[in-house]
């Protein structure tokens, strides 16, 4: 083969590799746009997938504001969370303002599979189109795996919270959703879920099986007529974030919920937000591009989440 010919196949080479990139990063830039931009006027017609919503952790936070939102576009809502007055509160409170139905199941997700016989129970009657997989604990202080006082507890507490009450939950009304043709599953994970990140390790490793397990059933179900989106918030104020001053990063609950929901039946995987779709981005650039030492990327998470948490000593 002569040089000439050698390196006109390097060349053309260079140029579909290049072409590959703009196209690829374009049709993302434009996706992004539909999705967090333009949906803002242009929404999906959620109420499409039934009369109730089913929101876990609903009495606080994201899932409230979820919950809240959900009553807003039209849906009767259960609400399923641990704290019965919490529960009695937000259900008035969102029958006052939107003058949908509510329905409270009082449960505490760090029990097991004996939990779940009553929430099926107090599901049974309705016609459920969506479901959010909201509820889930982190560790008081990002310790090491070790420093979590009792260990024993806290590891059931967390795998039973973060995991085993998605499961349970799509076991429950995924069959309904089958049936129907029709269903949202929205499965709040975490940019934690991303990458591994020290410091925060199981609360990390449940949230990439939160998301894994929701891109898998979504290509699973979605011919079924069940689409299944992961959400992976990055900071939104909340109690689990000790209420860090929203600002350009950190969103409030309320507005997380609003932009994310207007992305569901857009994309089946996303930050929820434009703030943390660009956040994310950049923290991908910088963690997957710059081939950290696993002691960096401790010391930067030690140092973020003292910094955002305002927390003195991560040890
Ligand atoms: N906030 C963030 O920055 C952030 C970022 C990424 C991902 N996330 C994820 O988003 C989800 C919601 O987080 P959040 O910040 O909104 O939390 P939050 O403010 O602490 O609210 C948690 C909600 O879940 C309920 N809950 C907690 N433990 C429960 C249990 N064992 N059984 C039943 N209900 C329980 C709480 O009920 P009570 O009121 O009774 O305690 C409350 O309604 C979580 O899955 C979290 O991992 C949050």
């Amino acid at each position: 083969m002569s040089d000439s010919v050698f390196y006109q196949g390097l060349t053309l080479l260079g140029f579909l590799a290049l072409g590959h990139l703009v196209l690829k990063h374009t049709f993302k830039l434009l996706k992004g746009f539909r999705v967090h931009i333009l949906s803002r006027w242009w929404r999906v017609n959620l109420k499409k997938y039934g009369g109730w919503a089913v929101v876990t952790g609903a009495t606080d936070g994201i899932g409230k504001c979820y919950a809240k939102e959900l009553a807003k576009r039209g849906f009767n809502v259960v609400l399923i969370s641990r704290t019965l007055e919490k529960l009695q509160k937000v259900a008035a409170e969102i029958e006052q303002q939107s003058g949908r139905k509510t329905r409270i199941i009082q449960a505490d997700f760090t029990g097991g599979a004996e939990i779940y016989p009553k929430i099926e129970e107090g599901l049974k009657d309705l016609d459920i189109g969506i479901l959010v997989n909201n509820v889930g604990m982190s560790k008081a202080a990002p310790t090491g795996f070790l420093s979590s006082g009792d260990l024993n507890k806290s590891i059931t507490d967390m795998m039973n919270c973060n995991v085993l009450s998605m499961l349970h939950m799509i076991r429950i009304l995924l069959p309904r959703m089958v049936e129907r043709k029709k269903g949202l599953i929205i499965n709040i994970s975490s940019e934690a879920g991303t990458h591994p990140y020290p410091r925060i390790t199981l609360y990390s490793a449940t949230k990439v099986f939160m998301d894994y397990f929701s891109r898998s059933l979504n290509i699973d179900y979605q011919s079924k007529g069940v689409t299944v989106q992961s959400v992976m918030p990055l900071m939104v104020s909340t109690n689990m974030t000790l209420n860090t001053k929203p600002n350009l990063l950190v969103k409030t609950a309320d507005d997380y919920a609003r932009e994310a929901l207007n992305t569901a039946g857009l994309t089946s995987r996303t930050s929820g937000c434009l703030s943390h779709t660009i956040q994310s981005f950049v923290l991908d650039l910088f963690l997957a591009e710059c081939v950290m030492s696993s002691k960096i990327l401790a010391w930067i998470a030690r140092r973020t989440l003292r910094l955002l948490l305002r927390i003195r000593k991560v040890d």
